[in-house]
């Protein structure tokens, strides 16, 4: 069967969770925050009330900043983190590293120190190596490991992987930050309680966290958690000077207030977590078609025949992964339904099949 005669495609379903609408309540929210005016920068009741809600999930001395996007959290958090000198440590995949445009090097003026990974998880061994170049005047000093949960390759550390990698980090005078982008598919894949997110974030000994928000289901807006209460003492200041500082927050910490409430982040990223799963359950055995690893949140990767990769793409868009492998990304979202899987697989099984 040619493209051209394949039924429909659920319209880049596939692409991103960014490429999915913000959730209705979300959108409610954000209508109800629109009545009268409320003082700007976030003196504001919403954003109070996102504050309570960060500190009911991360505990007494965690503190929460909002800011407009993924790439600004990581830039806020990471420029509050390091010292003159410092590097960066992160895996070769890191969205810092690899999807930032340079950012954080041009912003905050700092080395990026990739290394290598398969799945896009450091483990503590990498560290370890790194102590060589502690107190050497010619090397920029390991100061901050940032670490991607789930990682950009849809793998989840597990909390006592992320405990591991913080002593480590820890005992060679490294802060530890979590670019947490799609931490609520982490969570729900790691058991999907509040008290989940706690084991692989406060538990563990994370310094600084991203929290991400648009991913899983708000319009647009993150937040920056700092669990080391020191770090945190010039946040506010850092996050106007990297230009983050939302004028009318309420709109994103009105957002954050719906998706916080009753677990929806959780039930939502519980739910594309599935589908994904459910992807790979009815892709794996295509003929043409081979996973490195079965999905653990809400993305799969396989190796297509090359091909087929246009034509499919043409069908029903997706982003290519590493070219160099004929590796693309399929993803789901929070509004992904079964049907949108199952028509998408059986144009992939179509296509494979007949062509
Ligand atoms: C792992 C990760 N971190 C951070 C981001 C930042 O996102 P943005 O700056 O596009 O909001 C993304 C977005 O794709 C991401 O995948």
């Amino acid at each position: 069967m040619s493209p051209l005669q394949m039924p429909p495609a659920p319209a880049c379903a596939f692409a991103s969770d960014n490429a999915a609408g913000a959730h209705p309540l979300v959108l409610d929210a954000i209508v109800r925050a629109n009545e009268g005016h409320a003082l700007a920068y976030g003196a504001d009741a919403w954003t109070k009330e996102s504050e309570a809600r960060f500190s009911d999930l991360f505990g007494p001395t965690s503190s929460s900043l909002l800011v407009w996007n993924g790439t600004g959290a990581n830039v806020m958090a990471l420029a509050a983190m390091i010292r003159p000198a410092d590097c960066i440590v992160c895996s070769q995949w890191a969205h810092i590293a690899v999807d930032e445009t340079g950012a954080p090097e041009r912003v905050l003026g700092t080395k990026l120190l990739t290394m290598p990974s398969t799945d896009g998880k450091l483990v503590p061994e990498q560290l370890d190596e790194l102590e060589h170049l502690i107190g050497v005047q010619h090397h920029a000093q390991p100061g901050v490991v940032s670490i991607t949960q789930s990682t950009e390759l849809g793998m989840v550390y597990t909390a006592d992987e992320v405990a591991a990698l913080c002593d480590a980090a820890h005992r060679l005078g490294m802060k530890v930050h979590l670019d947490g982008a799609r931490i609520a598919n982490a969570t729900a894949a790691l058991g999907g309680t509040a008290a989940a997110l706690r084991s692989f974030t406060v538990d563990a000994g994370v310094d600084v966290v991203s929290f991400g928000g648009t991913k899983a289901g708000i319009a647009f807006g993150e937040a920056v958690v700092f669990l080391d209460p020191e770090l945190a003492r010039r946040a506010m200041f850092i996050r106007k000077q990297v230009t983050q500082l939302p004028s009318k927050m309420r709109f994103i910490a009105a957002q954050f207030n719906a998706l916080l409430a009753d677990d929806l982040w959780i039930r939502l990223a519980q739910h594309s977590n599935g589908l994904a799963t459910r992807l790979y359950e009815s892709t794996k055995d295509i003929a043409g078609v081979t996973y490195d690893a079965a999905p653990q949140v809400n993305s799969v990767f396989p190796i297509l025949p090359p091909q087929l990769i246009e034509p499919l793409q043409n069908w029903c868009f997706f982003w290519p992964w590493d070219v160099s492998r004929d590796q693309v990304r399929w993803m789901t979202a929070w509004d992904t339904t079964a049907d949108d899987v199952d028509r998408f697989a059986a144009g992939v099984r179509a296509i494979c099949t007949t062509t």
